[in-house]
């Protein structure tokens, strides 16, 4: 699960799909594209709309996506275009492009709809964040098992 910061939608997207896998041996992280918060807990209202939901986030601590990560994970969810751009481009071959998906597809096909930013806006942004990410992750935990 990959956004820019780390801090706000990857963390959510971490946390809700391994609370839909939980029984699973599936490796699920994420990473963001920037370094403005590596080493940071994600955004307190990240957190929070985690909480709410039964979920708990604080044991993530933000990190850079990095190229290896091609290597560790069979897929490479994005937030929104500006990201998939950003880990397409440290691609080093077809094969790791044919990875990267952005997550709403899962939802919407082909339809490449952005999950927005809600970094500099209110407490709603996460919730509609979190209601994006967890029918995303519905689709895909079903997949998966
Ligand atoms: P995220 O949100 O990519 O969902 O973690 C952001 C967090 C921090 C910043 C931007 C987006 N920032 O510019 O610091």
């Amino acid at each position: 699960m990959v956004c820019l910061g780390n801090i706000c939608r990857s963390p959510l997207a971490e946390g809700i799909l391994k609370s839909k896998l939980i029984t699973k041996d599936i490796q699920i992280d994420s990473a963001g594209t920037g370094s403005y918060h590596i080493g940071e807990l994600p955004d307190p209202r990240s957190i929070a709309v985690a909480n709410k939901n039964g979920i708990n986030i604080t044991n993530q601590r933000a990190r850079k996506f990095v190229v290896e990560d091609f290597d560790n994970f069979d897929i490479i969810y994005v937030m929104d275009a500006y990201n998939y751009d950003a880990v397409l481009k440290l691609a080093r071959n077809e094969a790791d492009k044919a990875k990267v998906e952005l997550i709403l597809n899962a939802v919407f096909p082909n339809e490449n709809l952005d999950v927005p930013d809600p970094y500099s806006g209110g407490d709603y942004g996460f919730k509609n964040v979190f209601n994006m990410l967890n029918e995303a992750c519905d689709i895909i935990a079903k997949k998966i098992i």
